[in-house]
């Protein structure tokens, strides 16, 4: 297993000097921060039960592609340890109960690869050890959830460093959503070069898109750049093409759900139009993806599952009056696909994909296949 020393960052290197997803010290409960009291009160979770955690994911409070992957690991080896103090050694339904779990999972989100990638990834080694007794199954799953947990954040310090060779001292750096350490364990994905280049003081200048509906730009982005004393300005998602005009915006580097095959990249809604807008002004539009982000059987964006969300969202939620009229319907996905010509890279934790995607993406893959 990856230590965490390994990693080369100090806990707190963006400016939070906690773990986003953990679990408890007895080994009992997935600890999360919940999302949806930031920034106004930091309240961190300690979760149980499957419904619970199920909710978790389906309400944000966890969120971003890789901490829902690592949060359902852990809430999955939880899981098995109640199938195991229910049922004992009954092997049968030991698997029977923990297909159901991963499933049920599963089914919180469909956009995020990361979290069928997570729950796939345990299912496996619980199979990988079907000779061993329950009690051993239980405890190798909970190895296997601590082994996802570290790995990414060895994977975010590396994205760190290999998108801070895209970036030049004193750049305006635009970014959509929220892809921080709070989508992630640690250090995020977009975010991860920005840390690390602040502490190098390269005195970058962000720009947070608010991030309509859920404001994770706004309430999340903004929250932790500015924890870590970094120089970000918030600007509405219709400010984009204002900024760049002026000529503040020289990089943008989002993250991203789920990467097709062909390097079509699913992100949170309104990504794709910030990249039309990037093509538009000649400036380079970056994703940032750990390979666990990487679907290679979906082979273009048109295949991405796209998550669709309660129309209370858009109409309701932060206002203390409903903002527009009960008879107007609403269309409120939750996320949108950027087409692959306008990535002008990905970057993952073996390196910068460039296009052609179709063919750096299967280098990519020859590197993790190599390193397994
Ligand atoms: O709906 P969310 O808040 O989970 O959407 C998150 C995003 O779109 C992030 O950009 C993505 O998961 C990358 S996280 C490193």
């Amino acid at each position: 297993m990856l230590s965490e020393e390994k990693t080369g960052l100090p806990k707190g290197n963006s400016g939070l000097d906690f773990d986003t997803v953990d679990i408890s010290s007895d080994g009992r409960y997935l600890v999360i921060i919940d999302q949806t009291l930031l920034p106004g009160k930091v309240e961190f979770l300690h979760l149980d039960k499957l419904e619970d955690m199920r909710e978790a994911i389906y309400l944000l409070k966890v969120r971003g592609a890789p901490a829902i992957g690592v949060a359902a690991a852990i809430g999955l080896y939880i899981e098995a340890s109640h199938i195991y103090e229910n049922y004992g050694e009954d092997k049968t339904a030991f698997f029977s109960e923990l297909k159901k779990a991963k499933l049920y999972l599963e089914a919180a989100r469909p956009t995020a690869v990361n979290l069928k990638w997570a729950l796939d990834r345990m299912y496996a080694c619980a199979e990988s050890m079907k000779e061993s007794s329950v009690q051993d199954i239980a405890q190798g799953l909970k190895e296997e959830a601590l082994r996802i947990k570290a790995e990414d954040i060895h994977v975010c310090s590396k994205l760190g460093e290999y998108g801070l060779t895209l970036l030049k001292k004193g750049q305006g750096i635009l970014t959509h959503c929220n892809a921080g350490h709070l989508a992630t364990v640690r250090y995020g994905t977009a975010t991860a070069p920005i840390y690390l280049g602040h502490r190098q003081g390269y005195g970058f200048k962000v720009f947070a898109d608010e991030t309509r509906p859920l404001l994770q730009g706004a309430r999340l982005t903004a929250f932790e750049l500015s924890e870590a004393g970094i120089d970000v300005t918030l600007i509405c998602d219709n400010m984009v093409s204002s900024v760049m005009q002026k000529g503040w915006v020289q990089t943008v580097i989002t993250g991203c759900d789920r990467v097709a095959a062909n390097g079509d990249a699913a992100n949170k809604i309104g990504t794709s139009g910030v990249a039309v807008i990037a093509k538009h002004y000649g400036i380079p539009f970056y994703i940032a993806a750990p390979t666990s982000t990487i679907d290679f059987e979906t082979e273009t964006g048109e295949d991405i599952i796209i998550e669709e969300r309660p129309w209370e969202e858009v109409k309701n939620m932060w206002y203390e009056r409903p903002m527009a009229p009960e008879k107007a319907s609403v269309y409120n996905p939750a996320f949108d696909v950027t087409d692959n010509s306008l990535i002008s890279g990905i970057i993952t934790e073996y390196g910068i994909a460039y296009p052609p995607f179709g063919e750096s993406l299967k280098e990519i893959k020859k590197k993790m296949e190599i390193k397994l």
